[in-house]
């Protein structure tokens, strides 16, 4: 670990699926495709990055509380968890770091139970819409919000 600003950014369920999961709606980039972008940038704003995808709860309840005083903010794609999971919101307000909340798709142009997250009202920020892209702008908008925050 080097002394850079250390980022976690944590894919929930099925996002390793990406590629080949629903193209219409999430595109044809893969999850492997979007970390190599994120690092590229992360070099660029001078942050670490750490990645982690699960397709289970408990799992990405664990590597948060691991992340615990460890890292200077957490981007977060909590996928069908950001509708349903306690669990997860907890673990994330352990956090004094920021948070930011990232989906793929417009989940406010989908079906109602899309349009309810359990994170946002405790996230620093929230984009939606922006299909691959919005991961590199979360990695922007963290390296502002990281930057202010001193553990
Ligand atoms: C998602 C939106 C969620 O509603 C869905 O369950 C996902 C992906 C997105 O990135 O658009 O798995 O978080």
């Amino acid at each position: 670990m080097g002394d850079l600003p250390r980022i976690l950014v944590l894919n929930g369920p099925n996002l390793n699926m990406l590629g080949s999961r629903e193209p219409g709606v999430y595109g044809t980039t893969t999850l492997a495709d979007i970390s190599r972008e994120m690092e590229a940038l992360a070099a660029e704003l001078g942050l670490e990055l750490e990645f982690f995808q699960s397709n289970h709860e408990g799992a990405l309840v664990d590597k948060i509380q691991e992340a615990y005083g460890k890292v200077a903010g957490i981007i977060i794609n909590p996928a069908a968890y950001t509708h349903t999971s306690v669990a997860v919101r907890d673990a994330l307000l352990l956090h004094a770091a920021p948070v930011v909340e990232i989906h793929i798709s417009n989940i406010f142009k989908r079906e109602p139970f899309r349009h309810k997250s359990l994170v946002s009202d405790i996230a620093a920020a929230t984009l939606c819409g922006f299909g691959k892209e919005g991961y590199m702008l979360a990695l922007r908008g963290m390296a502002v919000l990281a930057g202010g925050w001193k553990k």
